[in-house]
């Protein structure tokens, strides 16, 4: 899957990226809670730190830092979803600087950030080692030494067990979302296809707007990740499980050497 896939994927989707939650203001102070107990954990710090966001979608993590206090920056390759979360954070009064990059190739000086937060099956999205190997040191290249890196993703060991194919439906209002996975042969990336189902704004309970958006993961398990994570030039990779972080999916933190 090209570049240009992904961002049209979530170009797509960047209006309706919401519903995806049940209530995504909720979801985003949440998330922003969890992950703000990490970084003070993983920087020993209790002050606002300089964080970027390399994958923020519409902000849901990158406003739900920002609330905390952090002095965040979004970035993402979807330039339609960059705007969104600068809006979404204007409309909370909050700042938060945004750029359209590919996390492989980020504009950012170096040793720029306290934290790189890459959330929410971000990096999956990248389909081979040497582009996550990529990633990885464009991430590592924007962190100051002793910077803290922070990777969530779906919880593929367990997914890889049973290759599910659909995801349970999430109902926002009226409107329903849920995925269609097809597992490819080498039972190790799929295809997504997302369903989002609209009510018709006519009045007509029988109308219904069916959209559906299409992009590929790499199922990566927690050991590889770990392995590229340290190969990049990170120490002390550890993964925090939901119950222990309060985050919905695996957190996977680490270090640069100080
Ligand atoms: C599941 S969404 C999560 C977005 C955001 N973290 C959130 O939770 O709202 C995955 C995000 O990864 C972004 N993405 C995919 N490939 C990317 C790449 N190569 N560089 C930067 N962002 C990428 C997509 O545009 C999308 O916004």
């Amino acid at each position: 899957v090209s570049r240009n896939h992904a961002a049209r994927f979530y170009d797509q989707l960047a209006d309706d990226y919401h519903l995806v939650y049940a209530d995504w203001d909720a979801s985003t102070a949440r998330q922003g809670e969890s992950l703000n107990r990490l970084i003070r954990a993983g920087l020993g710090a209790d002050r606002p730190v300089s964080v970027l966001d390399c994958s923020c979608g519409i902000g849901t993590q990158a406003i739900g830092l920002a609330l905390r206090g952090h002095h965040v920056t979004g970035s993402d390759i979807s330039p339609v979803a960059v705007g969104r979360a600068a809006r979404e954070a204007g409309r909370r009064g909050l700042r938060l600087p945004v750029a359209a990059a590919d996390m492989r190739r980020l504009p950012f000086g170096a040793a720029r950030f306290d934290v790189v937060v890459c959330a929410d099956n971000s990096l999956p999205h990248l389909l081979t080692e040497t582009d996550v190997r990529t990633a990885l040191a464009a991430m590592r290249r924007t962190l100051r030494d002793g910077g803290l890196l922070v990777i969530s993703t779906r919880p593929y060991d367990e997914i890889l067990r049973s290759r599910p194919v659909t995801t349970l439906p999430q109902l926002t209002g009226r409107a329903i979302t849920f995925q269609v996975w097809h597992w490819h042969d080498d039972g190790r990336h799929y295809d997504v296809e997302l369903f989002r189902l609209l009510p018709e704004d006519d009045g007509n309970a029988d109308g219904w707007r069916v959209r559906v958006g299409r992009a590929t993961y790499w199922a990566l398990t927690q050991d590889e990740l770990t392995g590229l994570v340290s190969e990049a030039g990170f120490a002390e990779p550890a993964w925090h499980t939901p119950e222990s972080s309060g985050f919905f999916q695996p957190v996977l933190t680490a270090r640069t050497y100080a």
